[in-house]
């Protein structure tokens, strides 16, 4: 396809959103907006060759590992996909745009002569059992392309060869990925869309054709989030024209920059919610903060990605035992994609066991789809709570920080009863201990301690809207000016090291809509009383909330005490399946809250809107507070 095509293109899939752009993006739709396209109803699980191999990948490589994953029983735990990072590229062919893949690393390839072919690899793979994926970019050029470090595995030849990411071909390639070549997955990179400016050595030099800069990883300002939205838009289109059966998953890798911590759940399988992860403590820390508090954004089909799985390597190898069993247990509670990077033809069986740790996967892999909310909260002990379709509760209690901690497990953390048992089984050694109100556990530095719960539900016949954040939606969470998030860890661990001048906020995503807790991080908060249960987010916004058999919702509506617009009042309306079902007085700051109970028998989409006209949106978050769906 060529570049026009390709823009003019882009413009007529854009075109519906500006159309839009005058509708009120209150208004109930009855139906649920982030995406389940694909197949992520789960967190897809498998291997990626980048942190293991980078840009050094070939066949022996990508089989030796399809195998030993079939061979040591995990791929019939889970792990699934084998994606071919960067590194798969010879060239773009110039006369007709075809892509030309590494026939000399991927041997199999060549039954396609001079038009290399992977329909043998993916036939092999999926022969096994397995599904394969393969890494892509937005714009001409790759990371690689801009950040390697040697060019050996990269690509090949004059300037228009080496242009190897999707645009100006993205139909062409993605034809040739999902309907040629039959893979299952990919991956899409953005350096292509940053990296390139008129400015820059490598444009200067001659090696690269300038692209004016749309993505700014330090700026989200300086961002073109629209456009950006408009490639995903047609990547979607694409992959759902070539691949009828629906058997994809797309993967965002803009790695939280242009805001996508807040969008990526509209246009993906799964979305990085920060830059790459390395074999770095400080490293996890960043970004497992990125994803943590994202807890809204995240469901069955749409899910937060904290990256691939560094364990096999520095603080995460088998001499770093606590760290890797970390690492684990916290991409298990965020429901992230467990997508190994290790060098499987090293990694020793103490790390193969963590990988195989079924108790742990079944947790990531829950039907119900809950991240784990944020039940205790501080910069150095994290207590988070996930909760099961069972309806028992997952927790995890992290210490972050360099101390070791006696810390007091309360059911209230739990959300389940003071006055009944509860039961803990421990994930790593399956010990089984009980405790009724408060128990007393002791966690090391670095250590995660991961228990399953079974317990009496505090709240009788209901759930809290907090505890299925998997089936909450904040499709329009009032944020208007994307601001940084200043609760992400900063590290030197990063690229740079001590060159520059640090590792300073720059995820946007500030302000999202959080449950048990305002957009800020506070505690819910309204006319002076606080509220353990609920859901914060900003005014002039609107939840989407799947129901199958709860027959009403209540909530206790107002603005959150943390208001500094004290100005503009707030109208809570609750909508079941399109149609207004209750609706509250407009509640201006300080007055005592309103309880709203509303029958949503037979409902299967309800709608959460709080409107402030004139309200501005960033300093007026609003409260659900005790939002919770009843069986009668
Ligand atoms: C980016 C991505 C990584 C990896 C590399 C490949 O940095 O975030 O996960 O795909 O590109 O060059």
């Amino acid at each position: 396809m060529t570049k026009g095509w390709s823009v003019l293109l882009l413009a007529a899939i854009a075109m519906p959103c500006f159309a839009n752009a005058t509708a009120d993006p209150l208004a109930p739709t009855g139906r649920w907006s982030a995406n389940t396209a694909g197949r992520a109803a789960t967190p897809p699980m498998g291997w990626n060759s980048y942190n293991a191999f980078e840009f050094a990948i070939d066949e022996d490589k990508i089989l030796y590992t399809a195998q030993k994953l079939v061979d040591s029983g995990l791929a019939a735990k889970g792990y699934r996909y084998i994606n071919l990072d960067e590194g798969w590229v010879l060239k773009r062919r110039v006369s007709d745009g075809h892509m030309i893949l590494r026939a000399d690393k991927f041997p199999s390839a060549k039954v396609g002569g001079d038009t290399p072919t992977f329909r043998p690899l993916t036939d092999r793979l999926h022969a096994m059992g397995l599904k394969a994926g393969i890494y892509s970019e937005l714009g001409r050029n790759t990371c690689g392309e801009a950040f390697g470090t040697s060019d050996v595995d990269l690509p090949k030849g004059n300037v228009l060869e080496r242009e190897v990411g999707l645009y100006g071909h993205l139909d062409q390639d993605m034809a040739l990925y999902f309907k040629d070549w039959g893979f299952d997955y990919v991956k899409v990179d953005g350096c292509g869309l940053r990296d390139y400016g008129p400015d820059t050595e490598r444009v200067k030099s001659g090696k690269f054709r300038a692209l004016p800069p749309i993505m700014d990883s330090n700026e989200v300002t300086r961002t073109d989030i629209p456009a950006i939205q408009a490639m995903f838009r047609q990547i979607n289109a694409a992959l759902v024209r070539d691949n009828p059966d629906g058997d994809y998953i797309l993967s965002l890798c803009i790695w939280g920059a242009a805001n996508v911590r807040e969008w990526g759940k509209d246009y993906g399988g799964v979305s990085r919610t920060s830059d790459d992860i390395a074999p770095a403590w400080g490293r996890l820390l960043v970004n497992y903060d990125s994803a943590v508090t994202r807890t809204l954004y995240g469901h069955p089909g749409s899910w937060n990605d904290p990256d691939m799985l560094f364990i096999g390597t520095g603080d995460f190898d088998s001499h770093h035992l606590t760290e890797a069993r970390s690492h684990f247990a916290l991409w298990a509670m965020l429901s992230a994609p467990l997508i190994m990077g290790a060098d499987l033809r090293k990694t020793p069986q103490s790390l193969m066991d963590i990988f195989g740790n079924a108790d742990i996967i079944a947790l990531d892999q829950d039907p119900a789809g809950n991240q784990a909310v944020l039940a205790y909260d501080t910069s150095d002990l994290h207590i988070l709570v996930k909760t099961l379709a069972s309806g028992d509760k997952a927790v995890a209690i992290f210490n972050r920080g360099s101390a070791p901690l006696d810390v007091s497990l309360r059911s209230s953390h739990l959300k389940f009863s003071d006055a009944a048992p509860i039961e803990l089984t421990d994930l790593w050694s399956k010990q089984k201990t009980s405790f009724t109100g408060r128990t007393k556990l002791h966690v090391d530095p670095r250590e995660t301690l991961i228990f399953r719960a079974h317990g009496t539900r505090a709240l009788q016949d209901g759930s809290y809207l907090s505890e299925q954040p998997g089936s909450v939606n904040p499709a329009v969470d009032g944020l208007t000016s994307p601001a940084v998030d200043p609760t992400i860890f900063r590290t030197v661990a990063g690229w740079a090291g001590t060159g520059g001048s640090g590792d300073r906020p720059s995820y946007a995503g500030w302000g999202g809509a959080r449950p048990d807790s305002t957009p800020y991080g506070k505690v819910l908060e309204m006319a002076g009383k606080q509220y353990d249960a609920g859901i914060g987010i900003l005014a002039n916004s609107r939840m989407e909330v799947r129901n199958t058999t709860a027959r009403r919702f209540v909530a206790t509506v107002g603005i959150d005490d943390s208001a500094t617009d004290k100005t503009h009042p707030a109208t809570f309306a609750v909508y079941g399946d399109g149609k207004l079902l209750a609706t509250s007085p407009a509640m201006a700051w300080g007055t005592p809250a309103r309880p709203l109970s509303v029958s949503v028998a037979g409902v299967k989409m309800i709608e959460l809107v709080a409107r402030a006209p004139g309200g501005d949106n960033a300093r007026l978050p609003v409260t659900w507070g005790g939002a919770a769906l009843m069986a009668r």
